[in-house]
């Protein structure tokens, strides 16, 4: 059986999809049954474990043999993801899974507290003498959900990264794609990391895929770092966040989020990465 950790996530649910198109019923490890049974559907298999209850985590995995984890950003995730590992060592599973981040980020000095806890969770999943597969999905075009409010109201996106700096965008589908088959067959994976991005662009070309697909100009807007972070610290933006934010443009100003990785994407998908104007056109509702 496959469990999935972080089944109501961005790239959880994309896995869950793709696992039941492929004739898969997986066991989906929820905090929350009734968001689980809205976003995964009425029939989705779930058991409710916090990540912070080792004890929930490992009745839940009982009889899972392959589990793939993913868990939001958080200054916790070292505990939780630990907390999923133990459990599944204990319950018996024999292959894990995990989304990570770039290699720019996931380093023992990062800046970020997500980049140090990536490492360390890396470090000690080596460890374990679990089968692991690492994933290094680049950077989520999903994160412009975020954006859908400007965009709706104002015709705009605005950003603290150069309209012209490239850019290798991913949908998490494709993360979900390339997860479910190596979820199917863990086998041949065992002790591989994975880097895959979509199709290199930059965010001036996003923003007109935007106009092109609504029907109406789309604005990208570039601002400096110090701007967008006052307006993060209005909104109440924790500390720890504001510096993953800080890390993750001075990565993609040194060109870390620029390199274009596709073929993961065809090897173990079978197809080619999703674009940008598909992104716009399948979630037209969230930005119209
Ligand atoms: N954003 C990017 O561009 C990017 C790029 C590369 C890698 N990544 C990595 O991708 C990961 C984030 O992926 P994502 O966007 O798919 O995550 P996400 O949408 O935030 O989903 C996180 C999942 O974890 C669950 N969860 C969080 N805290 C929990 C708790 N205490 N107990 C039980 N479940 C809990 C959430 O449940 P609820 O639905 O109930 O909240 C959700 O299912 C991070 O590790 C990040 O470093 C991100």
């Amino acid at each position: 059986m496959i469990a999935v950790v972080g089944a109501t996530g961005n790239t959880g649910r994309a896995v869950v999809k793709e696992l039941a198109r492929l004739g898969q019923a997986p066991l989906c490890i929820v905090r929350n049954p009734d968001k689980a049974h809205e976003v995964l559907g009425a029939g989705a298999r779930i058991a409710v474990a916090e990540l912070s209850d080792r004890f929930a985590l490992v009745q839940a995995l009982k009889g899972a043999s392959t589990v793939f984890v993913v868990t939001g950003h958080n200054p916790d995730m070292v505990t939780q993801q630990n907390n999923v590992l133990d459990a599944a060592l204990e319950a018996g599973v024999q292959h894990l899974v995990r989304v990570s981040g770039s290699r720019f980020f996931v380093r023992p000095d990062s800046p970020s507290v997500i980049g140090r806890s990536h490492y360390a969770i890396e470090e000690r999943l080596r460890a374990s003498g679990m089968k692991w597969v690492i994933l290094r999905p680049g950077f989520f075009m999903q994160n412009t959900f975020a954006q859908a409010p400007l965009i709706k109201n104002d015709g705009k996106m605005v950003l603290p990264f150069p309209a012209d700096l490239p850019f290798a965008f991913i949908d998490v589908r494709d993360t979900g794609a390339v997860g479910a088959r190596v979820l199917l067959d863990p086998a041949p994976h065992v002790g591989k990391i994975y880097e895959f991005t979509g199709a290199k662009s930059n965010f001036a070309e996003f923003a007109d895929v935007f106009s092109d697909v609504l029907g109406r100009e789309i604005t990208y807007v570039a601002v400096p770092f110090e701007q967008a972070e006052q307006v993060m610290r209005t909104r109440g933006m924790p500390e720890w966040l504001i510096d993953h934010q800080r890390t993750a443009r001075q990565i993609a100003m040194d060109g870390g989020l620029s390199g274009e990785t596709m073929e993961p994407i065809r090897s173990i998908a079978g197809r080619e990465p999703i674009t940008t104007r598909q992104f716009i056109e399948d979630h037209r509702a969230v930005f119209a």
